[in-house]
C-alpha cells in the first residue's frame, strides 16, 4: 500500500483539446475549483500518512496533472527505478522526458521501454499483491506487457493483462483498482468476457462497481494505510451500496470533489502517481 506519491499542481491544468471521451473544449475548467480539489486531495494524503512529492506543471501542457501517466517508479533491492511513459497522443509526449529528468535528479536508474510501444504509465499498470495488471487496446500496446516485465525483472506469468472494451475507460485504472492482494473493485462493463474471466480467477472478491459509480469514475481510487487502518481515496458521489461494500470488507472511504478533474477524464488516482 503506498507510502510516498508525486503528484503536479494545477496551475496550468484546463481542457483544450480532446484526447478521451470526458474531455469537452466547450466545458471549461475553472481553475480555483480545480485547485481547490487538489489541495484537497493532497491534504488527505498528508493526514493518512502519505509522502507527498510534488512536480511544477509546466506551461503547454495541460493534462500534466494526471501524473499517473508518467510512468512506474519502483525500488527493486536496494535499486530506485523508473520506466518512462510512452504516451500515445503528441499532446503529452513530452511529459515524459519531465518525469525522466525528475526520477533521475532523485537518484533513480532509468529504464525505458522501445519508442514504438505505447504505455501511458499506471494508468494501465497497477499492482495487487504480487501480481501487475496491464491494460491494453485503447492507450496503451499489448506489447508493453513483455517488455514492462524485462524492465520489472518479473515473470509474464506473473501478470494479467485485460484489453479495455470502453471509450470511456480508455486506461485500466479508470475501469478498476485493487483494494489488496484479493479484493478488487471493477466496472464490468470496461471489460470482454476473457478479461472478466482473467480478474475472477485471480480475485477472491470482485465488487462491481454500478452505472453511479462509473459515471464518477470511483475505480479511479488510490489506497492508503496508516496504522493497520486502510483507507480508500476515492472521487465525491459514489453510491452508498459501494461505499457499503468497502466498509464490510475493512476499508473506510474518502471521498474528495474531483469534478473539475473529470473534465479532463481523470479522478483521483489519474492525479497520483504511486512509488512502489
Ligand atoms: N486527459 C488525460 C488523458 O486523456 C487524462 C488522463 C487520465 N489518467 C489516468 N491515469 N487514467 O490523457
Amino acid at each position: 500500500m503506498v507510502k510516498t506519491v508525486l503528484v503536479c499542481p494545477p496551475t496550468h491544468y484546463k481542457v483544450v483539446y480532446k484526447i478521451n471521451p470526458w474531455m469537452d473544449t466547450k466545458n471549461p475548467v475553472t481553475q480555483a475549483r480545480a485547485l481547490a480539489e487538489f489541495n484537497a486531495l493532497k491534504r488527505a494524503y498528508q493526514k493518512l500518512g502519505v509522502t507527498v512529492h510534488e512536480i511544477p506543471q509546466k506551461e503547454g501542457l495541460p493534462d500534466m496533472v494526471y501524473a499517473a501517466n508518467f510512468g512506474f517508479p519502483f525500488r527493486l533491492g536496494k535499486k530506485n527505478i523508473f520506466i518512462p511513459a510512452n504516451f500515445m497522443h503528441d499532446e503529452r509526449k513530452k511529459e515524459s522526458a519531465l518525469a525522466e529528468d525528475y526520477f533521475k535528479k532523485k537518484g533513480f536508474q532509468i529504464r525505458r521501454i522501445a519508442k514504438d510501444i505505447i504505455w501511458e504509465g499506471q494508468g494501465d499498470l497497477l499492482k495487487a499483491g504480487d501480481t501487475y495488471i496491464v491494460g491494453w487496446g485503447k492507450r496503451s500496446d499489448k506489447k508493453a506487457k513483455g517488455a514492462l516485465a524485462e524492465r520489472l525483472e518479473v515473470r509474464e506469468k506473473d501478470m494479467i493483462d485485460l484489453r479495455l472494451t470502453s471509450g470511456h475507460y480508455y486506461h485500466v485504472d479508470t475501469a478498476l483498482a485493487p483494494l489488496d492482494e484479493n479484493t478488487v473493485v471493477i466496472n464490468s462493463k470496461a471489460f470482454n468476457r476473457t478479461g472478466l474471466r482473467k480478474i475472477h480467477n485471480r480475485f477472491d472478491r470482485v465488487i462491481e462497481a454500478s452505472d453511479q459509480d462509473n459515471s464518477v469514475l470511483a475505480c479511479n481510487l488510490v489506497v492508503v494505510e496508516q496504522n493497520k487502518k486502510k483507507t480508500i481515496v476515492t472521487g465525491k458521489g459514489i453510491s452508498q451500496a459501494l461505499k457499503d461494500q468497502c466498509r464490510d470488507h475493512g476499508f473506510s472511504v474518502r471521498e474528495i470533489p474531483m469534478n473539475e478533474f473529470r473534465k479532463g477524464g481523470g479522478s483521483v488516482k489519474c492525479l497520483t502517481l504511486e512509488y512502489y
